[in-house]
């Protein structure tokens, strides 16, 4: 999605602008998969290109769909604000990803991340609580899992 849509589609489920970007942030860790990041490293011209070249080794133009590449190609182990600083640097791995930092209204929040971790983490908090309260199940329609990767 270009950035008008990011927008659209956060706000349908009553987010702000700043609370779809400040979420965005969770992309400081974890993968994703070569089928979803294809079209942009080979076809667009807001990227890095050393940062094109090294992805595309393990994404080709064809075949490896699930190939994994991590989301922040800085440090992706740590949740931190390296992921801000990647898009200053044209080194959003998703579309969406640099969408953010890409000459529109959400640029200085994401420069406001890359030099600020603090505000990043108390904006990111608040975010993600909101996101939790997001028509969760209850009662009986849901359950709290014991551990997040199986159903208890
Ligand atoms: C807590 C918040 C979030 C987490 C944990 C998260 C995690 C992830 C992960 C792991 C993937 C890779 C999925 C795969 O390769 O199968 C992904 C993809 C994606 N994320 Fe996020 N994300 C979050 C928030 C957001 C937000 C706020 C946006 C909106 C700007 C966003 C936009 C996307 C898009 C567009 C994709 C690609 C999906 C596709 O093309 O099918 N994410 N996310």
């Amino acid at each position: 999605m270009d950035l008008s849509d990011l927008i659209s589609a956060f706000s349908n489920k009553g987010f702000t602008a700043k609370e779809m970007v400040v979420l965005s942030g969770a992309h400081t860790t974890g993968q994703a998969r070569c089928q979803l990041f294809r079209g942009r490293i080979y076809n667009e011209t807001i990227i890095d290109s050393n940062f094109a070249t090294s992805v595309k080794s393990n994404c080709p133009s064809t075949g490896g769909d699930s190939n994994l590449t991590s989301l922040d190609v800085t440090t992706n182990v740590l949740f931190d604000n390296a992921y801000f600083k990647n898009l200053v640097n044209k080194k959003g791995l998703l579309h969406s990803d640099q969408q953010l930092f890409s000459g529109g209204s959400t640029d200085s929040q994401v420069t406001t991340y890359s030099t600020s971790p603090s505000t990043f983490s108390a904006d990111f908090a608040s975010a993600m609580v909101k996101m939790g309260n997001l028509s969760p199940l209850t009662g009986n329609n849901g359950q709290i899992r014991t551990n997040c990767r199986k159903i208890n």
